[in-house]
């Protein structure tokens, strides 16, 4: 038995001054609905529901909101995985797709594969009339601001990649971790960050807990930093602790001339939390309790 936890982020990185409450509203609601789901349907469809609010919510860079490739267009990368039967499921560089997380799910359910990605995750998931698909679901005024700036050479596009994940568990100490994204601005048509990749973006397992990463993928993923977040916490490390050493490590990883952005969320099976960054913000939520859940959200996670 385990108490129901949800914790859920809004993406590691820089957060403009104007767009901080609205983030940590955006990512206590994701939190709030995301443990409603978790006493009526577990671990799986709190995740679920926490990552779909945030992929419509505009202020994140998923779904809705989420950022554009170097030719203007969007392609997004999506992954869940349980720690029941150990299945998972994503999805990577699709086109214009406001809600990839569902089209993840069914990759899952659908059993054969893992992943799939660009016209053959788009194709499965018409073939089954799951997902939404058209630019206008994902394009916003932030994000061709964003957009327009960067290509102009008016600010950088480096670093800048952010994710909304979640990690949950139930009252039977079933474990969840689910993140979607827009990946990194101005990313080359077809690049697949580390969000729908097991053991980088996300990982699920009942002898080691839950974890979800943000950041850059390229350097989660070459330091498969939600896996090397729970071993660490098997090896002794409190779970913040085990965070916060994992995305240290990402941020050694050079991207141009600037560190590596990393944010770790993750659940050990007993049902404690871990939250760590290495970036200036990374906006969180925690939702824990039987019933009415005691709730807090942020925008940085300080040590001690
Ligand atoms: N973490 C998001 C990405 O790199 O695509």
């Amino acid at each position: 038995m385990a108490v129901p936890t949800i914790v859920v982020h809004g993406g590691a990185g820089r957060v403009a001054a104007a767009n901080q409450e609205t983030a940590v509203a955006g990512v206590r609601e994701a939190a709030r609905r995301g443990h409603e789901a978790l006493r009526r349907g577990g671990c799986e469809a709190a995740a679920i529901a926490a990552v779909r609010w945030l992929e419509d919510a505009e202020t994140f860079n998923a779904g809705r909101g989420a950022c554009m490739t170097e030719d203007g267009r969007f392609e997004v990368d999506a992954g869940i995985m349980r720690s029941r039967d150990l299945r998972s499921g994503a999805v990577a560089a699709v086109r214009d797709l406001a809600d990839p997380i569902l089209v993840a799910q069914a990759v899952m359910e659908h059993g054969r594969h893992c992943l799939l990605v660009g016209e053959g995750a788009e194709a499965f998931a018409r073939a089954r009339g799951v997902g939404r698909f058209g630019r206008d679901g994902l394009w916003t005024a932030k994000a061709q601001a964003r957009y327009d700036e960067a290509t102009a050479g008016r600010s950088g596009a480096v670093g800048q990649a952010d994710t909304v994940g979640a990690v949950a568990i139930d009252a039977d100490g079933h474990l969840c971790a689910a993140g979607s994204t827009g990946g990194v601005l101005l990313k080359a048509h077809g690049r697949v960050g580390d969000s729908p990749l097991l053991g980088a973006g996300l990982y699920a397992h009942p002898a080691l807990g839950a974890a979800c990463a943000t950041g850059v993928g390229e350097a989660i993923m070459t330091h498969v930093a939600s896996y090397a977040a729970l071993l660490a916490a098997t090896r002794g490390l409190a779970p913040d602790e085990a965070a916060a050493e994992v995305c240290a490590r990402v941020a050694t990883f050079e991207v141009g001339a600037e560190r590596a952005t990393c944010g770790i969320i993750m659940l050990t099976p007993r049902g404690e939390v871990g939250i760590a960054h290495a970036s200036p913000h990374m906006s969180w939520a925690v939702a824990r309790g039987e019933g009415e859940p005691d709730l807090r959200a942020a925008l940085r996670r300080d040590p001690g």
